[in-house]
C-alpha cells in the first residue's frame, strides 16, 4: 500500500508537538517542526511506549516517555545507536489537509 492517508487537518498539530495517528494498519507519531511536518513509527522498540507522546527539542530530536530513548524524527534514527532506525514516513500537506504515506521509507 503506497497511498497518502490524510491524518489531520493544518494546525490540529501545534508547532514543536506531536501526536498519534492511525495509518493504515499502523500507528504513526506525527511531529510538527517549526510548520513542517514529520512521521515517524509510534512504537518505541525498547517496550512499546508511544513517541507520539514524546517531547520534541528544537533539533527534532523525540525523547521517548517511557525511559528518555531518542529518535530523529527525520529520518527515525536512533540518536543512541544510530546504526538503528525504527520507520519513518513521507508527509505531505495536501490543501489543508496532512497527509501520511501508507509505507514506510524505503519499502515497496
Ligand atoms: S519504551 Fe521507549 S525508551 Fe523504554
Amino acid at each position: 500500500m503506497s497511498e497518502f492517508v490524510t491524518i489531520a487537518k493544518v494546525g490540529d498539530i501545534p508547532e514543536g508537538t506531536g501526536n498519534t495517528f492511525h495509518v493504515g494498519e499502523r500507528l504513526v507519531a506525527v511531529f510538527n517542526r517549526g510548520g513542517e511536518y514529520f512521521a515517524i513509527d509510534d512504537l518505541c522498540p525498547h517496550m512499546g511506549a508511544s513517541l507520539g507522546a514524546g517531547c520534541m527539542d528544537e533539533q527534532g530530536v523525540v525523547t521517548c516517555p517511557w525511559h528518555a530513548w531518542h529518535f530523529s524524527v527525520a529520518d527515525g534514527t536512533w540518536c543512541d545507536n544510530p546504526r538503528i532506525k525504527i520507520d519513518s514516513f513521507e508527509v505531505r500537506v495536501e490543501g489543508d489537509e496532512i497527509q501520511v504515506r501508507a509505507t514506510p521509507r524505503g519499502k515497496p
